[in-house]
């Protein structure tokens, strides 16, 4: 009998949805789930698509051609090395295992390097597109060997979203290349829809906004500089009434924000590499103060906020954008910096022009400001920091008047916009030649001897404060 080109283990809706896209591009697959109904389900819905289901990995390992390349979309942690250790001894020399999960990058280090021992190819993948993208073309940043990447290449390609020609799938670089890369994506995307949803805050409490105003100016910016697919479906959302109700779905839905750890992921791996994220680290910080929504409930009568200030007119919500995209801009401006730090850390070799070529179809932070993105390296593939090239450079020179003037609007109404201020403080503290670290050293020299250096003179000092 003929074998089965692509091997799918876990078929929850992302590994379903994925494993729909890759039989539609004309692959053959065999497909295993725990539980055996969700392999049912898929089956009736193939409809004519070449997928067999397999109910035991054996039955799944021997479905598949030589070298055997199997996918697996299960959550990300115990599970993934649960899979591994059971399909390990079932595979042989030159099968291939990809992780399309959200996994810690450290971990996917961890298991290609023991793989690796094995003769057993690795790749670690993120994925980004959420259920829709994983069918229609997602996506995907692949990181493992070049071989490994090799094996699936055809497939991925294939399956990726497509901006023009160009698929949104490309080679990230060696082990946890690819998953650090969706880490960053992540949150960057956490970054963006605290940004977004202080916008929200500010024109429904400053100047009054109603949802259908607030879906006509969503849907005016995403037509402009603002495009990206954050940005449209925050439009989209201001529409859906309840059902029940009639009411705006958005005004019942519970202000307690979820997470599943890659925001944090993306702080964690700032401060091992040192490089600042503070937009990032304020939109994960923010989730977690919008989930303790008793205490907020409570404090809201003991601590006082500022008087009523005047509301501004729709005018101000031009600036608003300016302010967003200002924020926008930061907030990418950090995931690429801390991408360009790892690469170097890691000896990854990452092409941040392709990376954020990839990005600008099937992925949740998909936009047009990645078109700069993309100029902005072509120019200067050594960039430090994407702020310092000239179309950034100069839209923030432009725009940094009406980012602290929202800011200090915001700040007036006694409204919480610590995304919008964070990306101020990056925009400030990375222009400042001059920061007033001197004063820190000088204490830690003053109570801990510490030691400090000199702006007039060679060598390191200590002084009997
Ligand atoms: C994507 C998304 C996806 C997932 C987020 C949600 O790129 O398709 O980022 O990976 O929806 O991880 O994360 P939170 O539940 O943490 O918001």
């Amino acid at each position: 009998m003929a074998k089965q080109q692509i091997g799918v283990i876990g078929l929850a809706v992302m590994g379903k949805n994925l494993a729909l896209n890759i039989a539609d591009h004309g692959f053959s697959l065999a497909v295993y789930n725990r539980s055996g109904i969700k392999t049912d389900n898929l089956l009736k819905e193939s409809d004519g698509r070449d997928i067999i289901g397999a109910y035991s990995l054996e039955e799944l390992v021997d479905a598949l051609e030589v070298p055997r390349r199997i996918i697996l979309m299960v959550k990300a942690g115990e599970a993934v090395d649960d899979a591994i250790s059971r399909l390990v001894p079932l595979l042989s020399p030159g099968d291939l295992i990809m992780d399309g999960g959200n996994s810690h990058y450290l971990d996917t280090i961890r298991r290609s390097k023991m793989l690796e021992e094995k003769g057993i190819y690795y790749l670690g993948t993120g994925i980004s597109g959420g259920e829709e993208g994983a069918l229609k073309g997602p996506a995907i940043m692949p990181g493992g060997s070049l071989s490994a990447y090799r094996l699936l290449e055809p497939v991925l390609d294939k399956i990726s979203a497509k901006v023009g020609n160009e698929g949104c799938s490309t080679y990230i670089g060696p082990d946890g290349s690819g998953h650090f890369v969706k880490m960053v994506h992540n949150g960057i995307e956490y970054a963006v829809m605290q940004l977004i949803a202080e916008a929200y805050f500010i024109l429904k409490n400053v100047i009054g906004l109603s949802n259908e105003e607030m879906h006509e100016v969503f849907k005016d910016w995403n037509e402009g500089e603002l495009n990206g697919y954050l940005v449209a479906l925050t439009a989209d959302i201001f529409t859906k009434r309840d059902e029940a109700s009639g009411r705006h779905l958005v005004d019942l839905i519970l202000d307690s924000a979820g997470q599943k750890g890659t925001g944090k992921w993306t702080i964690q791996a700032s401060l091992d590499l040192g490089v600042p994220v503070p937009t990032i680290a304020a939109a994960v910080y923010e989730r977690v103060m919008s989930s303790m929504k008793e205490e907020r409930m409570q404090a809201q009568f003991l601590l006082k906020g500022p008087a009523k200030p005047d509301n501004k007119s729709r005018d101000f919500t031009e600036a608003v954008g300016r302010a967003l995209y200002s924020g926008i801009i930061c907030a990418y401006a950090q995931g690429f910096a801390l991408m360009t730090k790892a690469s170097a850390e890691y000896g990854w070799s990452l092409s941040l022009k392709d990376i954020a070529g990839i990005f600008r179809g099937g992925c949740i932070i998909r936009a047009q400001l990645l078109n700069h993105i993309m100029s902005a390296y072509d120019r200067n593939n050594e960039l430090a920091n994407l702020i310092t090239d000239g179309y950034f450079t100069n839209v923030l020179t432009q725009y940094q008047a009406e980012l602290r003037m929202v800011i200090k609007t915001a700040i007036s109404a006694g409204l919480s916009v610590p995304a919008l201020s964070s990306a101020l403080s990056y925009y400030d503290s990375y222009r400042s030649g001059v920061l007033p670290t001197n004063l820190i050293q000088a204490q830690r020299d003053y109570f801990g001897a510490h030691t400090y250096r000199r702006i007039d003179k060679e060598g390191i000092f200590h002084t009997q404060w």
